[in-house]
C-alpha cells in the first residue's frame, strides 16, 4: 500500500482526531479477529431459540471466544460486564444480557467484539426467533441490504459521505428511519476510533477514502420514526416510538481497489434464516 502513515507512527493504541492508515500486516490481524467473531456469531445461529435466555447466550458467546483464544472487548469497556449486546424488537442497540427468554416472533440483533493480539473484530447480525412476521423479516433483510450498499461504496476515491447517502436512500425508500444517535467507527487496536461513520449524510461529503482505512459499518434502522431513547441502565437504546428496529455491522478495511470485509461469515450465515 502507498501513502499510509503508519499506524505506529500515530500512537495506534490511542484514540486521535486523525483517521489512521493501517498496512497489510494490520489487514491481516483485522482478518484474524474479524474471523472468531464472525465464527461465534454463526454458531450462535443455532442457539437462538425460544426459551433460551439472553444471558445464556451470551455465556456461549463469551466461552466461543475464549475457547478461540481471543478476549472479549465489551467486558471492562466502560463499565459494561458483558461479551454481547442483545438488542429485541424496539431495542435499537447495546440490550444488556439477563434472565429475559427468547420468545416466538422476537427479532434479535447479537453484537460481538473479539480482540485477537490486541486486534478488535466488531460485528453483529439479526436472528430470527422462531415465526417471525414478514414485516419484521422485511424491515431485516432491508437493513442487511442496507449495510452492503454502504459496503459497496467504501473504495478509495469516494468519502464517508457516499456510504451514509447509500444506506439513507435504501432505508428511506422503504419508510424506515434511520437511527442519527449511533455511528460505526474507526477499528483496530482502538475499540472506538476516528471516524465517526455516519449511516446517513449527502454524496461527496466527508472525509476521502484511502487504503489502509479500517472501521465499522453499523446501520441501525426503525421501522418507525428514527428517534431513540436511552433506558435508566444507562446502556440500552430504544426506539421512542417503540417501532421494531434492525442492525447489521461488519469491520472493513479499505484496499487499492474496494474493500475487505473482515467479519465476513465463514458458513455463509450473513443474514437470516440460516440454514
Ligand atoms: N459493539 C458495539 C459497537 O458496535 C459497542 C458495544 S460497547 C458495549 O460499537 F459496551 F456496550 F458492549
Ligand atoms: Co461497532
Ligand atoms: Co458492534
Amino acid at each position: 500500500m502507498t501513502h499510509y502513515v503508519a499506524a505506529a507512527a500515530k500512537g495506534a493504541d490511542r484514540r486521535t482526531g486523525a483517521i489512521k492508515l493501517h498496512d497489510a500486516s494490520d489487514f491481516v490481524a483485522m482478518h484474524e479477529a474479524g474471523q472468531v467473531t464472525a465464527s461465534v456469531l454463526d454458531a450462535l445461529a443455532d442457539i437462538v431459540q425460544p426459551g433460551v435466555s439472553t444471558e445464556a447466550i451470551d455465556a456461549f458467546a463469551h466461552d466461543a471466544i475464549v475457547a478461540a483464544g481471543a478476549v472479549p472487548a465489551n467486558i471492562g469497556y466502560r463499565g459494561y460486564a458483558h461479551t454481547s449486546c442483545i438488542s429485541i424488537n424496539h431495542v435499537v442497540c447495546h440490550g444488556i444480557p439477563g434472565p429475559r427468554t427468547l420468545k416466538d416472533g422476537d427479532i434479535v440483533n447479537i453484537d460481538l467484539t473479539s480482540i485477537v493480539d490486541g486486534w478488535h473484530g466488531d460485528s453483529s447480525r439479526m436472528y430470527l426467533v422462531g415465526d417471525v412476521s414478514v414485516k419484521a423479516r422485511r424491515l431485516v433483510d432491508v437493513t442487511y441490504e442496507c449495510l452492503m450498499r454502504g459496503i459497496e461504496q467504501a473504495r478509495p476515491g469516494n468519502r464517508l459521505g457516499d456510504i451514509g447517502h447509500a444506506i439513507q436512500q435504501h432505508a428511506e425508500r422503504h419508510r424506515y428511519g434511520v437511527v442519527r444517535d449511533f455511528v460505526g467507527h474507526g477499528v483496530g487496536r482502538v475499540y472506538h476510533d476516528a471516524p465517526d461513520v455516519l449511516h446517513y449524510g449527502r454524496p461527496g461529503t466527508g472525509p476521502e477514502l484511502k487504503p489502509g482505512m479500517i472501521f465499522t459499518i453499523e446501520p441501525m434502522i426503525n421501522a418507525g420514526r428514527p428517534d431513540v431513547k436511552m433506558l435508566d441502565d444507562g446502556w440500552t437504546a430504544v426506539t421512542r416510538d417503540r417501532s421494531l428496529s434492525a442492525q447489521f455491522e461488519h469491520s472493513i478495511g479499505i484496499t487499492e481497489t474496494g474493500c475487505e470485509i473482515f467479519t465476513t461469515s465463514p458458513t455463509g450465515r450473513h443474514r437470516p434464516p440460516y440454514a
